[in-house]
């Protein structure tokens, strides 16, 4: 079996000094640990430089949580993904619902920003996932084809080799509401599909498909375990050194028992 990655966003939260107690006691949980889980934290970007260093450290990798739609210039507020390249970021959120409901991006931005950051070598970790009507209308697995074939399926089999998709149903998403496995599994295994359809058997196999949406120790490994799900993407729980180390724990044992 492939390994898991588990990634934690924390979304805008922790002060300058939290950030530090929290990035300092991950690095040092996760040292010296041999894991075939591979563990990404994606701080707020104020606090990027500070987990960078920290990583060097231990054994975790860095995402961002957000890159700019255009390459450089005049955008005020904004991080490009030669920025990110140039402080060492391997890993970036794209397509987060937060970010699509409350800054109004669409699928043509998270198109660019996906290119962006493959060409600036970052893995997009590219988030799709329904809203509660959606889900209740029985509409989810269209408007989850959709945003798949609208901001990332235009990349060509190599490229796309290089990301990470993660559903997030929005219902579920801060709500404690979470899907169960077999809700998880079952829009798991039709993302694996249409990837399959577009770009072979291989590589549907090699996508790493994670969940997130109110997944915390306890949920996890009863998700973890599911055929088509390889892992976590983590708001809440992130923020507490020991729910997130529970719940990279959950996914060893997941890796283990299969
Ligand atoms: P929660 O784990 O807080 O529900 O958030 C999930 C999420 O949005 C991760 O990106």
């Amino acid at each position: 079996m492939k390994n898991k990655i588990v990634a934690g966003n924390w979304k805008m939260n922790k002060t300058f000094s939290e950030a530090d107690d929290l990035l300092f006691t991950l690095a040092e949980n996760l040292k010296d640990v041999r894991l075939e889980t591979e563990v990404i934290v994606c701080p707020p970007a104020l606090y990027l430089e500070m987990a960078v260093d920290a990583s060097e450290e231990s054994n975790f990798y860095v995402g961002a949580q957000n890159v700019a739609y255009a390459e450089k210039g005049a955008y005020t507020g904004e991080i490009s993904a030669e920025m990110l390249r140039s402080a060492d970021i391997q890993f970036c959120i794209v397509g987060h619902s937060e970010r699509r409901t409350y800054f109004h991006e669409t699928d043509a931005d998270l198109a660019k920003k996906v290119d962006l950051l493959l060409k600036n070598e970052i893995v997009p970790i590219f988030c799709c996932g329904e809203r509660k009507e959606e889900r209740e209308n029985g509409t989810y697995f269209q408007v989850i084809k959709s945003q798949l074939e609208n901001a990332l399926f235009h990349l060509t089999k190599e490229e796309f080799d290089g990301t990470i998709i993660a559903y997030e149903p929005v219902w579920a998403i801060g709500t404690g509401l979470t899907a169960t496995p077999a809700q998880a599994q079952e829009v798991h295994a039709f993302i694996r599909k249409l990837v399959e359809e577009k770009y072979g058997t291989e590589t549907a196999y090699n996508t790493y498909i994670l969940y997130g949406g109110s997944c915390n120790a306890k949920n996890a490994l009863d998700l973890f375990t599911c055929n088509d799900i390889d892992g976590g993407l983590i708001g809440g729980a992130s923020l507490v050194a020991e729910d997130f180390m529970a719940i990279i724990n959950a996914a060893e044992t997941a890796i283990s028992n299969d």
